[in-house]
């Protein structure tokens, strides 16, 4: 047997044992391998060899029945956009009507990249931060978030949310194309990454809930840390600087499941500590409904601003 012959047989034993990948590792995006010896990539009809009936017979059907719904112009938002210039849609699916919960978009403020820009998300903001979700109807970090560098440039996984956040609101190793220009070192667009490392109340665990005011609801312990998005939305709200606007938007561990809502007021926070914080002596106001029908904080009312001694980056006893 001459060793051409050998190797065409190991080749051909090669072909028949390992099934051919159309898919990127670990996403649902087409590669030019996509069709008989890649002749389907670069194609835009994807109604000209696959019947939408006959598709995603292994899936859940939460999938199989909006795709049906929403035909061969949703196919490029999961698969990709095979090579050509097919938009990827999100919010074909992902809005109001279609999908209310996942995620809720209610309210005019949004994680829009623009600080004081009004306007909806668009596609390319989903895409910006779930560049490659899987939709398979559960959230994991890194799947469903796009991988940003760390500071050292490497392609380190997240442990928490709220390191994704941090890969971008930071003063030195900012991403590409989402730069925070202009701003001042302590402001907390950029102050993030050493704020919550190593000043803020609600990153670097150092509670210790024997102070005057203490008391926190069932799940929330001192001495641990508390996510950025538990505090704020990404997805809408109507309250400034993305604060979530009902206890259902953020406050993850609440064991309260009922939807309270929260209004800031000029800069009374009160009815967004109150979720986690119920004081167990009370003094002071801790007795007066915040308007949500919650009450355990040491202030509260429209005259009462917060932010004297309760922001970001503060250093000293109180902080945030
Ligand atoms: C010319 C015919 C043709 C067209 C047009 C075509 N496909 Fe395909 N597609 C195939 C064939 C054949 C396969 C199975 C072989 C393979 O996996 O590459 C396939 C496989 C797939 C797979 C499964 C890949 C895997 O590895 O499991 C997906 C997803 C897919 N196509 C999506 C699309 C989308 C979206 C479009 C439109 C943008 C499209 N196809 C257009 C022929 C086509
Ligand atoms: C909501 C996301 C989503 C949309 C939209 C979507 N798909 Fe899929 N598709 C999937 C997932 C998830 C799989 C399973 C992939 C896997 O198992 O690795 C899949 C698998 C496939 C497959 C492989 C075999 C099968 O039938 O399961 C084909 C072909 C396919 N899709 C074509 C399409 C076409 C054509 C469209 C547009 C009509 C489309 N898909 C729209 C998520 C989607
Ligand atoms: C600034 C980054 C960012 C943008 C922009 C963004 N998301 Fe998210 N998304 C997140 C983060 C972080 C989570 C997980 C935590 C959370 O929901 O608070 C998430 C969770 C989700 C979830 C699952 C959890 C849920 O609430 O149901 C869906 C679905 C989702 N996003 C879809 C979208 C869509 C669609 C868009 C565009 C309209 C979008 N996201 C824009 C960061 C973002
Ligand atoms: C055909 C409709 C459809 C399109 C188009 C679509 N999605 Fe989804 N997506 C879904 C469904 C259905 C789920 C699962 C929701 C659930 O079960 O809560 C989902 C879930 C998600 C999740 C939550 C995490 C997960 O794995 O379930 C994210 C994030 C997400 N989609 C982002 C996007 C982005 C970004 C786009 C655009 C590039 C997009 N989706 C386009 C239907 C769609
Ligand atoms: C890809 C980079 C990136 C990621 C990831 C990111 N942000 Fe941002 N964020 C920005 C940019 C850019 C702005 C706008 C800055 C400006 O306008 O100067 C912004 C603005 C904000 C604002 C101010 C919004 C307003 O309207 O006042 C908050 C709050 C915020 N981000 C929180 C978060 C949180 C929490 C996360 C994680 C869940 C996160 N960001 C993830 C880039 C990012
Ligand atoms: C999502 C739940 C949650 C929300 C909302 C919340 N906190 Fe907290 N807070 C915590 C947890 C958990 C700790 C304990 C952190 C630690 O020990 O390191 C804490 C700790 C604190 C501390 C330090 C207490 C100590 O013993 O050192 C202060 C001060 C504080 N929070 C103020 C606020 C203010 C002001 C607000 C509203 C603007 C607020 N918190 C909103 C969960 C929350
Ligand atoms: C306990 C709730 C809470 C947590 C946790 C929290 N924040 Fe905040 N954040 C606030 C409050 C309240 C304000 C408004 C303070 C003010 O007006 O000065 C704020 C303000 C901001 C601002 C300023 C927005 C602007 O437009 O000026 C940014 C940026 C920000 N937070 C990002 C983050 C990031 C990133 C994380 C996580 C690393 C985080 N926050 C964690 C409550 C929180
Ligand atoms: C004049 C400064 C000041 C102002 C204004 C202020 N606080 Fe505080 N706050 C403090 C101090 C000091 C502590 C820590 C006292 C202690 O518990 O020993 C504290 C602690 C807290 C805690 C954490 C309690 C704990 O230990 O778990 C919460 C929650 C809180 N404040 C809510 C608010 C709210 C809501 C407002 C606005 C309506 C507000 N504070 C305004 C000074 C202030």
């Amino acid at each position: 047997m001459n060793k051409f012959y050998l190797g065409g047989l190991l080749s051909l034993l090669f072909l028949f044992a390992c099934p051919v990948y159309a898919l990127e590792e670990g996403t649902l995006f087409l590669t030019p391998t996509h069709g008989d010896d890649g002749t389907a990539w670069g194609q835009k009809q994807c109604d000209g060899c696959h019947l939408i009936n006959r598709i995603h017979q292994q899936r859940g059907r939460s999938i199989q029945t909006i795709v049906r719904r929403k035909s061969y112009e949703s196919c490029a938002g999961c698969h990709g956009s095979n090579g050509t210039d097919l938009k990827k849609l999100c919010l074909l699916c992902h809005n109001g009507q279609d999908l209310p919960i996942s995620p809720t978009m209610t309210g005019t403020e949004n994680h829009n990249f623009t600080v004081g820009q009004v306007n909806g998300l668009s596609d390319e903001q989903c895409i910006s931060c779930h560049k490659s979700s899987n939709m398979n109807g559960q959230f994991e970090l890194n799947i469903d978030l796009t991988a940003f560098p760390n500071a050292s440039e490497r392609d380190e996984e997240y442990v928490r949310i709220t390191d994704f956040c941090l890969r971008c609101h930071n003063l030195d190793h900012q991403q590409a194309g989402f730069e925070i220009l202009n701003k001042n070192f302590r402001d907390p667009l950029i102050a993030m990454e050493k704020n919550y490392n190593f000043l803020d109340m609600h990153g670097y665990p150092k509670g210790s809930g024997q102070r005057t005011y203490f008391g926190l609801v069932p799940n929330y312990r001192y001495a641990s840390v508390v996510e950025c998005t538990d505090c704020h939305a990404m997805h809408g709200t109507h309250n400034p600087k993305l604060i979530i606007d009902s206890a259902s938007k953020g406050a993850t561990q609440l064991a309260d499941p009922t939807n309270y809502s929260v209004k800031v007021i000029n800069g009374d926070y009160s009815q967004l500590c109150v979720l986690c914080h119920r004081m167990q002596n009370p003094v002071e106001d801790a007795r007066l409904d915040t308007g949500n029908g919650l009450s355990g904080v040491h202030l509260t009312g429209a005259d009462e601003d917060c932010r004297q001694c309760h922001t970001h980056g503060r250093a000293v006893q109180v902080g945030l």
